[in-house]
């Protein structure tokens, strides 16, 4: 039927779904870039080792920049033998510049060939993807700074628990991120490890200068074992396991915004530009951008378990399962290409509702102050924290907030309350003696700002 690559060998057609199900094409298309470039530098140290000619290496790389202008122009029209992106490419090739491209695969297998395309594709997408990441940190940081003066509930266990500044919450996703971003970073630096000509397992024969390919295509070294270097897929495990955190830590942000955002809470509103409407209810305005997010980041982590089970029982070295690398890698690059600038929209123009949260901020979040009372006066910890539990659970019984309490039922409580236990119901006081680095305190809230503004200029 089709020209296959193999077919001296072959007596017998491939049966048509096989051919179906060996099929790479339509989803590895999206690496042409890469693999002109490695077979551009690879036409090159054909030349430089004299298997082929000079003009033979200008017809190959000027036959090559046609495909890619193809490719780029969105005439390159594919046939049916085109298996791969590499078939492809060899095949067109071919068509353009005859039987010289048959010298092109020279010593080279698609093992080592589909790896260097791989790695390059990453090298770019990760340098993209890291310039989103500082996105949504300086959305984040924005919004931090324009509410620097809102309180809102600091929840535990989803129940109130101590009041903090809307700034430090949101500012907690700046570091989560800033993780990611190193997590991606370090997985960066084991990408520009050359495994072009590594041959199909076992090196090549032909004096190819592996020095000068990893030179040519940007990479910082060649790898060391050529079994390994046409095997190795944790690069990419490191990559979909990075993303993998980043989705969850995206997902928890959406997951928070989405409860902010119910009228039950109210404290923020979503931008109608990040919200969609109902079918059915005409009220409705839901935080779609928010939950999507949060419902993305399970393909993340699908992704992750995807190819580590794929990869975990193989022998060694190349086996065909490892083409079902490629679509949870582009599936986690294209989600995280389109969570993160969503994410940094939706914050970007998220209004936050200062009534809301004023009025969510209730006495029990300053039971802790109470405590810290009673230990500047010399009480335990322990025993400050069942005195407060008691006066808490006395409020209750009485239907009084803590406020509520007259000095007498203070006296009652423990002697050691005085008059000015009235100081401690102010939210802007409890926030503010939270000075500790890394607390919630304006001026602790000012270093993390100026802290994160540095690293995002990184
Ligand atoms: N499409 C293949 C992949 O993505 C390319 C390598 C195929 N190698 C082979 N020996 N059949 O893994």
């Amino acid at each position: 039927m089709h020209v296959k690559l193999w077919e001296g060998r072959f007596t017998q057609e491939t049966d048509e779904l096989m051919e179906r199900f060996n099929r790479s094409f339509d989803f590895d298309r999206r690496l042409y870039a890469a693999d002109i470039q490695g077979s551009m530098a690879y036409a090159k140290a054909l030349a430089r080792a004299g298997i082929v000619t000079a003009d033979e290496r200008d017809l190959l790389l000027d036959g090559l920049s046609q495909v890619r202008d193809e490719f780029e122009e969105g005439t390159f029209q594919p046939a049916p033998s085109d298996e791969d992106i590499h078939t492809a490419v060899e095949r067109r090739l071919r068509e353009l510049i005859g039987p010289v491209a048959g010298k092109l695969h020279t010593g080279r297998s698609r093992n080592d060939q589909v790896v260097t395309d791989v790695r390059i594709y990453l090298m770019e997408h990760l340098d993209r993807l890291d310039g989103l990441l500082t996105g949504l940190q300086g959305a984040i940081v924005e919004q931090a700074e324009d509410q620097l003066d809102l309180l809102m509930p600091g929840y535990t266990h989803l129940q109130r628990a101590q009041p903090v500044r809307f700034s430090h919450w949101m500012l907690s996703y700046f570091w989560m991120l800033q993780r990611d971003r190193e997590r991606l970073h370090d997985a960066r630096r084991r990408i520009p490890v050359c495994p072009l000509g590594s041959g199909a397992l076992a090196g090549h024969s032909l004096g190819i200068d592996r020095e000068f390919l990893a030179r040519e295509l940007g990479f910082q070294a060649i790898s060391e074992n050529s079994i390994d270097a046409v095997s190795d897929r944790d690069f990419i495990l490191e990559v979909l396991s990075g993303g993998a955190i980043l989705g969850m830590h995206l997902s928890r942000l959406a997951e928070d915004i989405t409860l902010y955002a119910s009228a039950e809470f109210g404290f923020v509103e979503l931008n109608e530009a990040y919200s969609t409407g109902s079918s059915l209810m005409p009220q409705k305005k839901n935080p779609d951008s928010a939950e999507l997010m949060r419902g993305k980041a399970g393909r993340l982590v699908g992704n992750l378990v995807s190819l580590l089970v794929t990869a975990k029982g193989l022998p060694a070295a190349y086996d065909k399962d490892l083409q079902e690398d490629k679509e949870p890698l582009f599936d986690t690059l294209d989600a995280l290409e389109l969570m993160l600038p969503v994410a940094a929209g939706m914050i970007r123009t998220m209004r936050v509702n200062p009534g809301r949260m004023r009025a969510a901020l209730d006495d029990s979040l300053l039971a802790t102050d109470l405590a810290d009372y009673l230990v500047r006066k010399g009480v335990p910890f322990r025993r400050a924290h069942n005195i407060v539990g008691r006066a808490v659970r006395y409020g209750i019984e009485e239907g009084k907030s803590l406020r509520e309490l007259s000095s007498a039922e203070w006296r009652r409580l423990s002697p050691l309350f005085e008059a000015d236990v009235v100081d401690v119901f102010d939210f802007e006081r409890s926030v503010e003696q939270k000075s500790s680095p890394g607390g919630t305190a304006r001026s602790a809230v000012e270093a993390q700002i100026a802290g994160a503004r540095e690293l995002m200029a990184t």
